[in-house]
């Protein structure tokens, strides 16, 4: 808002007050624009945009606060602060025009000192109320551009993993996706926020993502580890840990690359944390996780029955799992299996 460019829309019906008000505005280079009575206002405001008005209240056809009123339930004008001109020393008048909207009031006979300090102040009020507007526009643009760059990249990874296990002929794709699903909607039933729910379904297909820093002797062995292989295999959470902790990506998919290994009794890796020092998202992940694993076939073993599955699952409740949300699982197991059928 360059103060070259400032409009000031001066609305009464009395030439004198007109002329006075014509030559404190001129001196300060400002933009006058007149109008004699309500309707001409309006009028002015549909093809101008003032930065102030200062509006008369008793005036021929529309008075002052009818006008106001109008000014201030029309969205393209309703910000333009209104500074009311009136006689009326009476105070419910004064309260009236605040009522509806006006930032100031001043009392006739115009003082052009008066003016000038109240029309200077407000002004100068209105430029850093745009400024601001425009700051919090901008952040805001920058934040949804943000969100949907790194929503794209994480969708972009998933299929991509999806499509890299294909070519493995794994059904690591469907599991992954499955585990999405399963973890959004335990989510959901413990009552966690939408926006949780909407991130966990999101990153919760990466839990295993770190499993591209290991050997092909290591994913693709059949039978038992070796205690060797066993640790190196436990690597793959810390290296999905730093292919997700890169700044600019939620936390939460770093904390379930990281964490979905872990047990609620502390015997889990890599941190050995106990309990709710486990984030929620890795909690809810690991019954998601091994869910699947349970009941799907694998080169190595066959898919467990819906029941074998359950019981083990309630088993570890309170030992690899966190009991409540066990229940949780276990209350809505229905759809848990409509949601793998869907996904299978
Ligand atoms: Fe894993």
């Amino acid at each position: 808002m360059n103060i070259d460019e400032l409009i000031i829309l001066v609305v009464d019906d009395n030439p004198a007050n007109l002329n006075i008000l014509f030559d404190v505005f001129g001196d300060m280079q400002y933009d006058v624009l007149f109008a004699s009575d309500g309707e001409s206002c309006l009028e002015i405001v549909e093809h101008e945009k003032p930065d102030l008005i200062l509006l008369d209240v008793m005036m021929p056809g529309i008075d002052g606060f009818e006008t106001c009123r109008r000014l201030k339930s029309n969205q393209a004008t309703q910000d333009i602060p209104v500074i009311f001109m009136t006689a009326l020393a009476d105070t419910v008048d004064k309260v009236r025009g605040f009522e509806l909207g006006a930032v100031d009031y001043i009392t006739k006979p115009i003082q052009p000192a008066e003016v000038l300090v109240r029309v200077k102040t407000h002004l100068t009020m209105r430029k850093m109320y745009t400024m601001l507007e425009d700051r919090e526009k901008h952040l805001r643009h920058l934040v949804e551009e943000k969100t949907l760059t790194i929503s794209n990249i994480t969708l972009a990874l998933v299929n991509v993993l999806e499509n890299a296990n294909k070519l493995n002929d794994t059904d690591t794709g469907n599991h992954i996706k499955r585990v999405g699903e399963y973890a959004a909607f335990i989510a959901e039933k413990y009552g966690c926020p939408h926006d949780f729910v909407k991130r966990i379904r999101l990153y919760a297909p990466l839990h295993d993502v770190g499993k591209v820093g290991l050997p092909d002797k290591i994913l693709q062995k059949p039978g038992l580890y070796t205690s060797e292989e066993f640790d190196q295999m436990q690597q793959h959470v810390v290296f999905g840990a730093s292919l997700l902790g890169i700044e600019g990506i939620d936390e939460m998919a770093h904390n379930i690359a990281l964490y979905h290994h872990e047990r609620w009794n502390a015997t889990g890796y890599v941190r050995g944390l106990a309990g709710a020092e486990i984030p929620l998202e890795a909690r809810i992940v690991a019954i998601a996780d091994v869910y699947d694993a349970l009941v799907s076939k694998r080169a190595y073993k066959d898919a467990l029955p819906e029941a074998v599955a359950d019981e083990k699952i309630r088993e570890e409740a309170g030992k690899h799992f966190d009991p409540e949300l066990v229940a949780v699982f276990l209350q809505n197991k229905k759809e848990i299996i409509a949601i793998k059928q869907l996904f299978s």
